[in-house]
C-alpha cells in the first residue's frame, strides 16, 4: 500500500458526481483488497456549496475555487463530471499539465478535443480515461482499446443514447407522448444539461466520433458526423413500422469503407428479430464487427447514476492501481491513419417516406415516375389512411443512394399531386 494513499478531486456533484461519491463510499470495506491503496475524495468543485453541504459527510471538502484543487500538490487524479467544453477544458489542460491524471465523462469535449488533450497528458506522463463519455455503464472504450486490439475493426453499429431510446420505448410500448417521455427521462437523470443534444442526435454523434477514431486509428469528430433526430418521429411512424415488423430505433453508424469512413445517426426501422430492437428504455447496445473476432455486442444501461458511475471509477480504479503501483505511463492516443470522412450523401440505405398525396386516378403513377426518374426504385407501397379528401402513401424503397432520394424527394414536395413529405426513415 501507498504510505498516503490516493487523493481524488471531483469536478461536479450532479447526476454523475453524486453517484461517484455514493460508489468511493461504497467501495471502502475493500478497497485496499482490490487497489492495494486508498482513494480519498479530498475536494469536490461545484457552484453552489450551500446546495451541495448535506450530500457530504465532511462539508469541508466541498469548494468554489479550482485552483485550490490545481494547487494541491496532494491530489493525484482529477475526476471531471461537470460537462460542456469550458470551462472544462481549461481546467483538465492545467490538471494534466500540473502533472495530475484525468478522468472525464464528457463527451463533448473528448468528440472536440481530445486528441490534444491526449497529446497534452502524452507530454506530461500522465493518465487521460474517458470510458464513460460513450454509452454510460457499458465498458466499450476500453475493450477496443485492449481486448480487440489485434482486429482490423470494419463497423460499429449501435444504440448508444439512453435518453433517445428511453423516449422511443415509451412512445412504442405505452403510446406515451414524446414531451412526457423526455420528462420523465429527464427526472431519471438521464438526459443532458441541454437535452437537444439528445433528442438532435448531438450526444450520439459525439459517442460515435469517439469510437471511430478509436477503432480506425484515424481522427473523426463530430463535425465529421451525419447527424439526425427523433424529433420527427411521430406514433404514427411507430404504428406503420409496427405493420412493417419493426421498430424505431435511433442508430449510430461508422463503417470503414474502400471509400472513406461513413458515420452517421439517424433514426431507423430495424426488424423485431434484430437484437438491437429488443434493447429498451435507457440500456444501450453497441455490436463491432472485426476481421477477426467477427460481431461482438456489448450491452447495458447507458445512462443514468450509478451505471456512469461505475465506469467512471473502473477508470478511476486503473489509474490508482498504476500509480500504487507506480507503473502510471503517457495515454497514447494511437491515431497514425488519415482515412478521408464519406460524404453522407455518397452513402446507401433503403429508405421509408411516409407522404399526403391527392387522393385521384393516376397520383401513384406520377409519383412512382418521379422516383423512377431519380434512380430510385420502390419496394413496397401502402396506403392505409385518409387525411380528409387526401391518402396518406408509405413507400419502401430499395437499396439506394442518399443522393438520389434527397433529389426524388425534392421534386416531390414541388409537385402538385403531393401535399407534405412527412418522414423519411432509413431501413435496415
Ligand atoms: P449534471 O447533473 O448537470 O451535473 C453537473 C455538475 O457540475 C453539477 O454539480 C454542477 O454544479 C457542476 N458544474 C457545472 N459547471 C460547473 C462550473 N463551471 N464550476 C463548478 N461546477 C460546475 O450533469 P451530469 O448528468 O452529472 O453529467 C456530467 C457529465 O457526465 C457530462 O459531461 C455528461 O455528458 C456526462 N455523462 C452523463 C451521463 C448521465 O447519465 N447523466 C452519462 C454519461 C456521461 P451545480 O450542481 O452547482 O449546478
Ligand atoms: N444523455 C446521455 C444519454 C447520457 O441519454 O445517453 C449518457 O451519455
Amino acid at each position: 500500500m501507498t504510505k498516503e494513499g490516493i487523493h481524488v478531486a471531483l469536478l461536479g456533484l450532479g447526476t454523475v458526481g453524486a453517484g461517484v461519491y455514493k460508489l468511493t463510499q461504497r467501495q471502502k470495506g475493500e478497497m485496499l483488497q482490490k487497489l492495494n491503496t486508498m482513494l480519498h475524495i479530498d475536494a469536490i468543485l461545484v457552484r453552489n456549496i450551500e446546495k451541495h453541504k448535506d450530500e457530504v459527510d465532511d462539508p469541508k471538502v466541498l469548494t468554489t475555487s479550482f485552483d485550490r484543487i490545481l494547487e494541491d500538490p496532494k491530489i493525484d487524479i482529477v475526476v471531471e463530471l461537470m460537462g460542456g467544453i469550458e470551462p472544462a477544458f481549461t481546467y483538465i489542460r492545467s490538471a494534466l499539465e500540473a502533472g495530475k491524471s484525468v478522468v472525464t465523462a464528457n463527451k463533448d469535449l473528448i468528440a472536440d478535443r481530445g486528441g490534444e488533450l491526449l497529446q497534452i497528458a502524452e507530454e506530461n506522463h500522465v493518465e487521460l480515461r474517458f470510458e464513460a463519455a460513450v454509452a454510460g455503464g457499458i465498458p466499450i472504450i476500453s475493450p477496443l482499446k485492449n481486448s480487440l486490439a489485434a482486429n482490423e475493426i470494419r463497423r460499429i453499429m449501435g444504440i448508444v443514447n439512453g435518453t433517445t431510446n428511453y423516449i422511443l420505448t415509451k412512445m412504442t410500448t405505452e403510446g406515451m407522448d414524446y414531451e412526457d417521455a423526455l420528462a420523465e427521462a429527464t427526472a431519471l437523470g438521464y438526459a443532458e444539461a441541454d437535452p437537444t443534444a439528445d433528442v438532435e442526435g448531438y450526444d450520439a454523434g459525439r459517442k460515435i466520433a469517439i469510437l471511430a477514431t478509436i477503432a480506425f486509428h484515424s481522427r473523426v469528430t463530430f463535425r465529421d458526423v451525419y447527424t439526425e433526430g427523433i424529433t420527427r418521429i411521430t406514433s404514427k411512424d411507430i404504428s406503420y413500422a409496427k405493420t412493417l415488423g419493426r421498430v424505431i430505433k435511433l442508430i449510430a453508424l461508422a463503417c470503414n469503407t474502400p471509400e472513406g469512413i461513413e458515420v452517421k445517426v439517424h433514426p431507423m426501422l430495424i426488424p423485431e428479430d434484430h437484437p438491437l430492437a429488443s434493447v429498451s428504455g435507457s440500456y444501450n447496445a453497441v455490436y463491432v464487427d472485426g476481421d477477426a473476432v467477427g460481431d461482438v455486442m456489448f450491452y447495458g444501461k447507458g445512462a443514468g447514476e450509478m451505471p456512469t458511475a461505475s465506469a467512471v471509477m473502473g477508470d478511476v480504479f486503473s489509474v490508482a492501481r498504476r500509480i500504487a503501483g507506480h507503473t502510471q505511463g503517457a495515454t497514447r492516443d494511437n491515431v497514425y491513419r488519415s482515412i478521408p470522412v464519406k460524404r453522407a450523401e455518397n452513402t446507401r440505405s433503403c429508405y421509408f417516406i411516409r407522404m399526403e398525396v391527392e387522393d385521384r386516378p393516376g397520383v401513384l403513377a406520377t409519383i412512382a415516375s418521379i422516383f423512377g426518374n431519380n434512380s430510385v426504385s420502390i419496394e413496397q407501397v401502402i396506403q392505409k389512411n385518409k387525411i380528409d379528401n387526401n391518402a396518406e402513401l408509405v413507400i419502401i424503397t430499395s437499396n439506394v443512394k442518399e443522393r438520389h432520394i434527397k433529389d426524388a424527394l425534392l421534386i416531390l414536395e414541388s409537385s402538385s399531386v403531393v401535399h407534405q413529405v412527412a418522414t423519411m426513415i432509413r431501413v435496415y
